[in-house]
């Protein structure tokens, strides 16, 4: 069967990590390329991260091109202490927090971006000499058919895409993200990370036309990630399995130390996998509703807000398909067997 052509925007950060193993692992997607973005850590971090995870599962082949230092209008830095500072004033009990001078990154990933693994420091991957943006232009405008983007982090790559390069908008499937929620969320109401790095980004791409799926906390907190999953991972025997199994215990507990209010205990979600996921068997999506979405950009509680107009009061198009549920046993089987498949 023929695989699907995709470019994969990433900001790796552990569900980043299963994602890529999942797109490469199927062998149902044709990764044209991977790029990367600030959000989950820096963007030398998140680059450094999607090469080593590449290089370890044996995708040595596929061209990573790397993003901007900070989201098309705000400080990548500001935006990370911002989001600090929401926690401390929100769960005050949960101890010590990471000095400010550290605050590099999402503190579910840990300082590196990626903690829970160390990777050989002999990776000869090397970044293409071209932005993230210019390698999706170029993998667009050199494609005969038309290529599916699935960006996992904030949308400052594809929001800069459309505005430098409209000729090649038509030239993007669609757009399956994991981002937003339509439904009130963990740190603030109706704030997702991805959206919450980089609004700007993302109302480009909710108002190009472009048809977009969206993975967001609705789905991504449904389908969980147990330890007889991980387990299984850890029992494949091979590099992949150790490697992932070992950043998803470093997620799971980081998870349910910060989430302990929402009682994920021994539990993960895996946000990233879901929107890959959708790609390669649409049949996974049980339940999701076409809504017309806008995000909020300012104001002090709302900033970054996907808001869905769920009663269609506003009577605007609706641009997003937004996933509510997947069939979890299905898609837990499909990682282990993507991971069995890498090396
Ligand atoms: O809110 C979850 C999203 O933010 C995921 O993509 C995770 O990797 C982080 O980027
Ligand atoms: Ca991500």
């Amino acid at each position: 069967m023929k695989k699907i052509p995709v470019i994969i925007d990433c900001d790796p950060g552990h569900d980043d990590m299963m994602a890529l193993v999942l797109a490469y692992g199927s062998q149902k997607l044709d990764i044209r390329a991977v790029t990367t973005v600030a959000g989950n850590n820096t963007i030398d971090n998140t680059t450094r991260n999607a090469l080593n995870v590449l290089h370890y599962i044996g995708a040595d082949h596929i061209p990573v091109a790397k993003g901007l230092q900070d989201p098309i209008v705000r400080s990548h830095k500001e935006v990370m202490e911002k989001l600090a500072e929401n926690r401390r004033r929100m769960y005050p009990d949960q101890g010590s927090q990471e000095p400010k001078e550290k605050i590099v990154g999402a503190s579910a990933h840990g300082i590196t971006g990626l903690d829970g693994f160390t990777f050989p420091q002999d990776n000869p991957m090397q970044v293409q000499p071209m932005s993230a943006v210019e390698m999706m232009a170029k993998v667009l405008r050199e494609s005969e058919e038309k290529v599916t983007l699935i960006p996992m982090g904030p949308l400052t790559n594809i929001g800069l895409l459309i505005r430098a390069f409209p000729d090649l908008v038509e030239k993007i499937e669609r757009i399956s993200m994991m981002g937003g929620t339509s439904e009130f969320v963990l740190t603030r109401p109706f704030m997702e990370f991805n959206t919450f790095v980089d609004p700007e980004a993302t109302k480009i791409v909710f108002e190009s036309g472009v048809p977009i799926t969206m993975f967001g906390y609705d789905v991504t907190y449904r389908v969980l990630c147990g330890k007889d999953t991980i387990e299984q991972m850890e029992h494949l025997g091979n590099k992949t399995g150790h490697m992932a199994a070992s950043l998803l215990k470093f997620f799971m507990e980081r998870h349910n130390k910060n989430l302990s209010h929402l009682g994920l205990s021994d539990t993960t979600p895996i946000h990233d996998a879901c929107a890959v996921a959708g790609v390669i068997d649409p049949t996974l999506v049980t339940q999701s509703k076409r809504l017309h979405l806008d995000v909020e950009i300012g104001g002090t509680y709302f900033d970054g807000a996907t808001i869905c107009d769920y009663a269609h009061c506003l009577n605007l198009p609706e641009n997003v398909e937004v996933v509510y549920n997947m069939d979890t046993q299905r898609f837990l089987q499909m990682l282990v067997d993507a991971a069995a498949n890498c090396q």
